[in-house]
Formats: C-alpha cells, sequence, structure tokens
C-alpha cells in the first residue's frame, strides 16, 4: 500500500521555510513531507535521511524532477556527523515523522506485522544485525519482560516472557502471535500488538536514537530554527515533550545577573500537540495516533549578560 503523509500541511507551515535555508528530513519515507519542502525551496537544499533501502528507491522516484536535495542513508542518529561530512554545520530546520511507512508494515516479509506469516525480523536498516528472532530467542526472561512492559506497556510482559522462554526457538511472527493469543485472550485490540511495537522499539533503538537526534539538531540549529516531530504512541511524545520543555526552561541559578531567556536554547511553539484534522484521520486510519510537536532554537549564543 502506498504511504499517506500524515499532517503534511501542518508539519510545513511550522517548519516556516525559508527559500534559501538549509533543511533536513530525518525520516524520508515515501517523500510526501520532503516533496513539499523542496516546492517550498528556492535557493535552499534539502539533506534527507532514511535507513531503508526501499523507502529511498520509491522516494528517489517521487523526487526526480527536484535538484537540490540529497539522500544519505542512514540512521538519523548520526545526523551532526553526516552532515558535517557534506560541509554542513547549521541548518534552519529538522522535520522528523516518526516510525515505518505503510510500505514497511505492510510488507510481510519484514516482519513488522502481526496479521501475517514472516521471519521474525523488523530491522528497519537491514545491514544492521539485531533482529527480533535474536531478541526473542537469546535474552532472559527479566529483559523480554522489561521490554514487553516498558516498550509496549504490555500489562502481561512476564507471562508472556514466560511462554516464550517454555516454546522457542521461535523462528516466525505467527509463533509469537500464538503465545500472545493464548495470554491475552481478553484483550480488546489484537493480542500482539503492544508485544510487536515493544519489539520493534527495542530491534531499532527508537527511543536512544530519539534522544540523540534532537540533542544534535538543537546544536546545529540556526536562530529561528524549528524542529517539527511527529510521533506515534505514547513513548516517543513524551520524549520529545520532555525534551522541548527542559531545552525551553532556563538551567541557570534565578539569582544570576543574566536574562532568563538568554539561555535556553529553544523556545515552544506548539504548547499542546497538534492532532490531525477530523477528516484526516477518517481517511488515513495510520495518523489517528499522531502528534506534532514544535520548538524553535533562540538566539542565546549571540545574548550579553546584563552587569
Ligand atoms: C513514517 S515514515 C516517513 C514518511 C514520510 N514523512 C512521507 O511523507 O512519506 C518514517 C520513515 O523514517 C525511516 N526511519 C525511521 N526511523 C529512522 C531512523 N532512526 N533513521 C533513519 N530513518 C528512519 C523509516 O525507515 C521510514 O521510511
Amino acid at each position: 500500500m502506498e504511504h499517506k503523509t500524515v499532517l503534511l500541511n501542518e508539519a510545513i507551515e511550522y517548519l516556516n521555510i525559508k527559500e534559501d535555508g538549509i533543511y533536513v528530513d530525518g525520516t524520508l519515507g515515501g517523500a510526501g513531507h520532503s516533496k513539499m519542502i523542496l516546492k517550498h525551496l528556492k535557493d535552499g537544499f534539502l539533506y534527507a535521511f532514511d535507513q531503508d533501502d526501499y523507502a529511498i528507491d520509491f522516494a528517489k522516484q517521487v523526487l526526480k524532477d527536484f535538484d537540490n536535495y540529497k539522500i544519505i542513508k542512514s540512521n538519523f542518529r548520526h545526523l551532526k556527523q553526516k552532515l558535517n561530512e557534506e560541509n554542513i554545520y547549521k541548518i534552519d530546520g529538522l522535520l522528523l515523522d516518526l516510525g515505518m511507512s505503510s510500505f514497511q508494515i505492510d510488507d510481510p516479509s519484514r516482519g513488522f506485522t502481526y496479521l501475517k506469516d514472516a521471519k521474525l525480523d523488523m530491522r528497519m536498516d537491514q545491514s544492521q544485525a539485531l533482529t527480533a528472532e535474536e531478541i526473542v530467542n537469546t535474552y532472559d526472561k527479566d529483559a523480554l519482560a522489561k521490554i514487553f512492559y516498558i516498550y509496549g506497556e504490555e500489562k502481561n510482559s512476564y507471562k508472556i516472557a514466560q511462554r516464550i522462554i517454555d516454546q522457542r526457538p521461535l523462528t516466525s511472527t505467527s509463533e509469537l502471535v500464538k503465545i500472545t493469543d493464548q495470554v491475552n485472550y481478553k484483550e480488546k485490540g489484537h493480542s500482539a500488538k503492544k508485544v510487536f511495537q515493544a519489539l520493534r522499539i527495542a530491534v531499532n533503538h527508537e527511543l536512544g536514537v530519539l534522544e540523540e537526534v534532537l540533542t544534535q539538531a538543537v546544536d546545529m540549529l540556526n536562530p529561528g530554527g524549528r524542529i517539527v516531530v511527529i510521533t506515534f504512541h505514547s513513548l516517543e511524545d513524551r520524549i520529545v515533550k520532555h525534551f522541548f520543555k527542559t531545552e525551553s526552561i532556563s538551567q541557570l541559578p534565578k539569582n544570576l545577573p543574566v536574562m532568563m531567556d538568554d539561555h535556553v536554547k529553544l523556545k515552544l511553539i506548539t504548547k499542546k500537540p497538534i492532532y490531525p484534522t477530523d477528516e484526516e484521520m477518517q481517511n488515513n486510519s495510520r495518523s489517528k495516533s499522531a502528534k506534532l510537536r514544535v520548538a524553535e532554537r533562540t538566539s542565546y549564543e549571540n545574548s550579553t549578560h546584563r552587569s
């Protein structure tokens, strides 16, 4: 299935694109956002990251009429290093539309979906060594339960972990679903939803890389440059919310003779998250869990201390 871009107009509007700016799309995917960014650029340039070969091949087709962009096949956790290699030290905006694209979820061979039988894989970067199969078959009970509980908020995490230990080796998604069906038979939604989310987050280190990229982005943004993040579950959203909040509050003792605002790196643009419209949610069920948050880089480095 083709990927339907989520919160397209909202994300572009909040990026506040300058036509000669340098922008980064950290999650190229089907290139819906990237294409719109490029339409707003004149002398500007876009760097687009993705770690998935299929997404990159697909996006190249979508962007074939543009030449002011470069695709970087890498995890966005290497934002700073990869941009520095291009002699880019400052950027005017970063967009992150987290998670996976529909073509990754819907391709049974990738092992992301509990709806089809496949190998337990779940790697976004197919060259990475760690797979869901390795986690399921080698981690001990506590480690598995922790993953299910923390990343999936799965209340039966220990029971599921125990059954996995009893029945391994497991190689396919359907073997894992059989276990979650047995344990979560009372669950209203799909019995495996939380466990699959948890494994995907663990395989791809999704929460850690998000913190890394946000930290690097703050240091690379020009004053007035914005970070726009679209998240799809509460764990990601919590990280973004907390990061934006921390960076927008002064860490200095209150009695120091400086303007408080001079020493915060970010200004919150969205105090509350932006949600898709009812119309978008109706047209694209994947958008239902989306939340968009925005922060803007302040110009504190140029500020002067009050005497
Ligand atoms: C939701 S899709 C992006 C869709 C895109 N905004 C569009 O309009 O078509 C997310 C994409 O980001 C990629 N991705 C997710 N996490 C990543 C990471 N840490 N580094 C690089 N790419 C990542 C996935 O491979 C996927 O292609």
